[in-house]
Order: structure tokens, then C-alpha cells, then sequence
């Protein structure tokens, strides 16, 4: 038996259920890891709170990304052994102490990558690279917004697209979050609580606006976040942190400016094993050489996942949370 963090009722941070769980030996195919750091990310609330459904049902592990050891592989897995330090994103079913995967979803961690840096990144950092460089090849000089610049992908997202050259404007929900973002590559922070964003980055960026806008906020930030695009403007939707953007007529596109809108996941990025290798490389090497540091902020313990929960949904947290088992 192992330790881990199980919803039986979906629901609040409540039903997260700290509790002992069997894991069978690895089945073909797989790999055992045990786990050192477990990632928290806000897709965790969505499944814990019922806004999407575990496949496999009730009761399920919590948990989207993960570091650890293989300690065990099953039959027909030949890319791994024990020993091998690795991390993946495959969920739900990471907060647990224990777990198989499948080895097509997980990747060597090189040397220089801790397992608290791994479980911190892998989620929000392939998140990071796929919208930077695939959904909208981000290029110098162009104009980027960034919402919740302080949050666990938009920390990552700042500093990368600072190192692209890009002249980037976050959105921050307090004044330490903007002294946070500034620090991590963000050159223009906006309080979006007290201040009207739009007209902000009107001003910032002389009434040209931005190329791209990237928003993991969802209703709160919809339609603005259109105003801050200019002519053919791409808006990427990739999250829904205050609720889901509600049905729109797709002309609003039109009379903003010819728009192109996205609602990309991780998932269908990194379906092919060659892409996830390829973005996690290109992952590993931003991180590995400096260019991009990954801020993990907030440390539990598996137990107190509860805890991670509330402090993330309360916008308490900056950077990236994760769970010592
Ligand atoms: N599509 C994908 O492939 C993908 C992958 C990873 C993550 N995501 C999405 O990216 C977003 C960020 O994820 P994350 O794990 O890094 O979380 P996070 O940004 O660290 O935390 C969420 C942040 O959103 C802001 N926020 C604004 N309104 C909020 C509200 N009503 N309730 C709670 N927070 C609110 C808060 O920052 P302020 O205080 O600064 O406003 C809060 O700190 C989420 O929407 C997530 O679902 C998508």
C-alpha cells in the first residue's frame, strides 16, 4: 500500500482524501516510478471540483505531473530501467507516493534538473513551449500579453518570452505579484483588479496592441482581452482559472479586427511521443542553461494537498506549488 490523495465525491478541497492505495505490479507497457515531487496545477480543481470528469470515474488519484524513480518496468518497456530519474505529465492519478505510467509518456530528466524543479515544470513548462513557439511563434519586438504573469504558467511564459524579445505585458492581481513578474522578465505589469487592462495596453504599447494575447483566466478577462489585439491578432485561450468562457458569436472576430482565436491543450500538442520528446528538450534546454528559472514557491506535504488547493483557488500562491509524498 502507498500513500495517496483520492476524490471518492467531487467537490471542494474537502474531498481531497489522504488515505493508503494498492498499485499493482506495472503491466505492459508501463513504467513504476516512485515519486519524489508532484505537481499542483489549477487543472486539479477542475477535475476535484467535477468541471471535468476523471475517465476512469470514481474514486480517482488527484494530480497531472509528476518526478521521481522508476523502481519497476513492465513487459516490453525497454527505453527504461531502474534507477532512471524521470517526469511526465499523465493524469489524473500523481498524488500518490507510487504509480504506473505509461513509458511512452515519460522523459529522462537530465542531471542538472531536480525532481522539485522536474515536478514544478513539466505541466506548465511543455504549456509554456507549445504557446510560445507552436500555437503563435512569439518573435522579437512583438507585443505579448500575458495574464496572471505571476501564476505557475506565467512566471514560465514572462521569462520565456523576454529571452524571445518579445516586449511583454502581464496582468498580476496584487502589487507583490507585479514586483514578482517584473523580476521574471515581464516588462510591464497591470493590476487588472483596479485597473482597465485594455486601456492599459493601449498606452503601453502606443495604441498598436499586441500580436498575441494569452489567457488562462477565461470569463473574467472575455471579451477584453479581444481589445487588445491588433488587426489579425491571435487570442489563445488556454485556461479558465475564474470560470469558462461562456458561448460567443463567432462575428465578434470580425468587427475586432479579423481575429484568430485558439482554446489549445497540452494534450493534443504533445500527443505524438516524438513531439513530447521535442518539446521537452526544447523545455530542458531553457531551463538546463539558466534562461528560464522555474520558481517553485509554495512546498506541502502530500497530505496537506487540501491545503495547496485552497491557497491556489484563493490566488495566495505565485509561481509553482508542488507535493512532497
Ligand atoms: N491548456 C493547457 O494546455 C493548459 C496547461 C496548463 C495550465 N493551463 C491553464 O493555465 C492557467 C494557469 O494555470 P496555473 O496552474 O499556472 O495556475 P496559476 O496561474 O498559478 O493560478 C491561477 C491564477 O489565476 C489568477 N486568477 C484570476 N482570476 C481568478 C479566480 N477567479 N480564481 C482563481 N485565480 C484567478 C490568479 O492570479 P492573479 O492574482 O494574478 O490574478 C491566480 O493566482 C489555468 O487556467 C490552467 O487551467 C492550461
Amino acid at each position: 500500500m502507498v500513500a495517496a490523495v483520492r476524490v471518492h465525491k467531487v467537490g471542494g478541497p474537502e474531498v481531497l482524501t489522504y488515505e493508503d492505495v494498492a498499485v499493482p505490479p506495472p503491466g505492459a507497457g508501463q513504467v513504476r516510478v516512485r515519486q519524489h515531487a508532484i505537481g499542483v496545477n489549477f487543472i486539479d480543481t477542475y477535475f476535484r471540483s467535477g468541471l471535468y470528469s476523471a475517465p476512469g470515474g470514481l474514486p480517482f488519484i488527484v494530480g497531472n505531473e509528476a518526478a521521481g524513480e522508476v523502481i519497476d518496468v513492465g513487459a516490453g518497456v525497454s527505453e527504461f530501467k531502474r534507477g532512471d530519474r524521470v517526469a511526465y505529465v499523465q493524469g489524473p492519478g500523481c498524488y500518490t507516493a507510487e504509480r504506473n505510467v505509461p513509458a511512452d509518456r515519460v522523459v529522462k530528466l537530465p542531471d542538472n534538473i531536480s525532481y522539485e524543479q522536474a515536478a514544478g515544470m513539466m505541466l506548465k513548462g511543455l504549456t509554456a513551449e507549445y504557446l510560445l513557439r507552436r500555437t503563435f511563434k512569439v518573435q522579437g519586438g512583438m507585443n505579448v500579453l500575458m495574464h496572471a504573469a505571476a501564476g505557475g504558467v506565467g512566471l514560465i511564459l514572462c521569462q520565456w518570452a523576454n529571452q524571445l524579445g518579445a516586449n511583454v505585458i502581464g496582468t498580476v492581481g496584487s502589487k507583490d505579484k507585479a514586483e514578482l513578474a517584473r523580476a521574471n522578465g515581464c516588462h510591464h505589469t497591470i493590476l487588472y483588479r483596479e485597473e482597465d487592462f485594455v486601456a492599459r495596453v493601449k498606452e503601453i504599447t502606443g495604441g498598436k496592441l499586441c500580436e498575441v494575447v494569452y489567457d488562462g483566466i477565461g470569463k473574467a478577462t472575455f471579451p477584453a482581452s479581444l481589445d487588445c489585439l491588433r488587426p489579425l491578432g491571435m487570442f489563445v485561450s488556454f485556461g479558465s482559472s475564474s470560470g469558462q468562457i461562456e458561448a460567443f458569436n463567432i462575428n465578434i472576430l470580425q468587427f475586432k479586427g479579423s481575429l484568430y482565436a485558439t482554446r489549445p491543450t497540452l494534450n493534443n500538442y504533445a500527443a505524438k511521443r516524438a513531439d513530447l520528446v521535442a518539446m521537452a528538450a526544447e523545455l530542458f534546454a531553457a531551463v538546463g542553461s539558466g534562461a528560464v528559472k522555474i520558481p517553485v514557491n509554495q512546498k506541502y506535504p502530500l497530505r496537506e494537498a487540501a491545503k495547496a488547493h485552497r491557497d491556489l483557488e484563493s490566488r495566495a500562491t505565485t509561481g509553482s506549488s508542488i507535493l512532497i509524498p
